[in-house]
């Protein structure tokens, strides 16, 4: 038998170390509460258990805490060092340690333009002047300066990217569709499956499009195989030559070199650098699709919200910081009551990509199971984050969340004024958000579901079969995140919360929540199963079933 864990030796410090004892003895002492009577006992509870910044509001009071337990867990990211890291992240200190890196994507958004430096290097100027390159290049399109090779305006943008650089601008850009120009179309293509970019150069006119090939490292293989059919989609065209490309290619990338072997002019390349990380990277030139969408005032307030949220985060103590409140919510759940899912829920329409992006973000983030030292951690660390459109998860998987086996930690996110500008839908959307979470919270009781039977005429055997499936345990966690409107510099402050929550989690669990090694094998046997498909010879070593099916796949092809 071969076990790969056994290669990595095992380290318990954490869990035997003082704050997480105590809170495992807080956990036995507590478990059995239930919310509603710890509502019941402090009518306060809303006031006490809820945090503001600027436009947004986190309420959590209906989490399964006393007012002992979140000082238990303020210990806890005392005992990690959260306030230490987090003045080493914004410093620019290498805490991506496996790959020797800062971790700066705070420095793209750094509106109060204060140095930071990496490697001894003031980054702000950098940052600085590629925001103004990508300024000068979004008023030229924007304002019609900019013409394709038939010297019409740009009409239709369309993104190629995968992970990073297709999750955040895609979900930026449909969030804040109401702020977008209104003769400017934004696609994003990331599948490598043919449809996609068929799909999407059916519904454009080569004069008029504007390709941005997002990619950090230039060498991913969906997004330079779907570049590469567009470029000869292109070429394709009537009256198209080699020297139109420059009017209609332009990219995003860390590395200038493969964007100049891919034929592009590094002129019409955009710039950032390693110390942004993919799925941070949607405030870098990444984000070039939304700043050409939205506009450079309504992307600069994008960056602004975020901004006011790093600082939030910085400067707060750790009791009113809500990313850090966030996070130990997160732990509380997933280290003490075994909650192995996430799940988030947005009443916003425009927010139905929300959920995908903080897979990416949190989940390639805090996938790991190896400590920052290489021992293997003796406990759960990121949670598997899932979610979608609340308000049609109601009708779908709610069932599960409501009467379910499981504790299911959930995030309800919504605005109070809609972008539709209707207070009708509006009501009713707001009124099935604050519900859900109540009936969530309270459940019902067997003499409520009693009663309600009763009432509806049911009595008797009829009603004492029925009981126990209409009777609700309650007592399932949430949150409520609010904001006035989801605005740029709302959704900026958002992402932003987000992005620290997942940092002060890895800081606690002792992970490196910047490197993402976990996505390489799948990528190395791909190739290798490629040159196999593609030359019908049997090179390397499969297993019965990969063998099985890859002869199918030949078989069938
Ligand atoms: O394979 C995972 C990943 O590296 C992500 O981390 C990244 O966001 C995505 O692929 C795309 O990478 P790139 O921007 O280099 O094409």
């Amino acid at each position: 038998m071969r076990s790969v864990r056994q290669a990595i030796s095992n380290d318990t410090s954490l869990i035997n170390s003082p704050a997480w004892q105590a809170l495992r003895k807080h956990h036995a002492e507590t478990e059995s509460l239930h919310m509603l009577d710890l509502f019941e006992a402090d009518t306060n509870r809303f006031v006490n258990f809820s945090v503001e910044h600027e436009e947004l509001l986190l309420d959590y009071s209906k989490n399964r805490i006393t007012s002992e337990t979140l000082p238990l867990l303020f210990e806890l990211a005392k005992q990690a060092g959260v306030e230490s890291w987090r003045q080493q992240l914004f410093s620019g200190e290498k805490i991506n340690t496996t790959e020797g890196r800062s971790v700066l994507h705070t420095a793209l958004r750094n509106c109060s333009n204060t140095s930071i430096h990496s490697d001894g290097e003031d980054v702000m100027p950098l940052v600085n002047a590629e925001l103004d390159k990508m300024r000068g290049f979004t008023e030229k399109v924007r304002s019609g300066e900019w013409r394709g090779f038939t010297s019409k305006p740009i009409t239709d943008i369309v993104n190629i990217g995968i992970g990073g650089s297709d999750l955040g601008p895609n979900m930026v850009c449909t969030a804040l569709q109401p702020y977008a120009k209104d003769n400017l179309r934004v696609h994003f293509v990331s599948n490598v499956d043919a449809l996609q970019i068929k799909q999407t150069l059916e519904k454009v006119n080569a004069e008029t499009t504007l390709f941005i090939i997002a990619s950090k490292t230039f060498t991913t293989q969906e997004t330079l195989t779907n570049a590469n059919s567009a470029r000869a989609w292109f070429l394709k065209q009537p009256n198209t030559e080699e020297g139109d490309i420059a009017k209609h290619f332009v990219a995003a990338s860390t590395n200038s070199v493969a964007v100049s072997a891919f034929g592009i002019d590094t002129t019409n390349m955009f710039q950032f650098w390693d110390w942004v990380g993919g799925r941070y990277s949607l405030w870098s030139a990444v984000g070039l699709s939304i700043m050409l969408y939205i506009g450079m005032d309504q992307y600069q307030k994008l960056l602004e919200g975020a901004h006011s949220m790093d600082q939030h985060f910085a400067e707060q103590p750790l009791e009113s910081n809500m990313p850090v409140i966030l996070a130990l919510l997160g732990v509380w759940y997933a280290n003490f009551y075994g909650a192995e899912s996430q799940a988030i829920l947005p009443y916003d329409h425009n927010l139905g990509l929300l959920p995908a992006y903080l897979e990416q973000a949190d989940m390639e983030s805090n996938g790991k199971s190896v400590r920052r030292d290489g021992k293997a951690v003796g406990y759960s660390t990121g949670p598997i984050v899932w979610g979608a459109e609340g308000i049609n998860g109601q009708h779908a998987f709610y069932q599960l969340l409501h009467q379910g086996t499981r504790v299911i930690p959930a995030d309800f996110i919504a605005s109070v004024q809609s972008q539709a500008d209707d207070q009708y839908h509006a009501d009713i959307l707001a009124s099935n958000f604050l519900a859900q979470t109540e009936a969530l919270m309270r459940g019902r009781s067997l003499d409520e579901t009693r009663h309600e039977l009763e009432t509806a005429g049911v009595s008797g055997a009829e009603a004492e079969m029925r009981l126990p499936h209409m009777y609700f345990e309650g007592n399932q966690p949430t949150n409520s995140i609010v904001m006035d409107q989801l605005t740029p510099y709302n959704l900026g402050s958002i992402v932003a919360m987000y992005e620290h929550k997942i940092f002060v989690q890895g800081v606690i669990w002792n992970i490196n929540s910047y490197d993402q090694w976990g996505v390489e094998l799948g990528k190395k046997l791909a190739k290798n199963v490629l040159e196999e498909l593609e030359s019908g010879e049997d090179k390397f070593e499969h297993d019965s079933s990969t063998a099985g099916l890859l002869n199918w796949f030949r078989k069938k092809r």
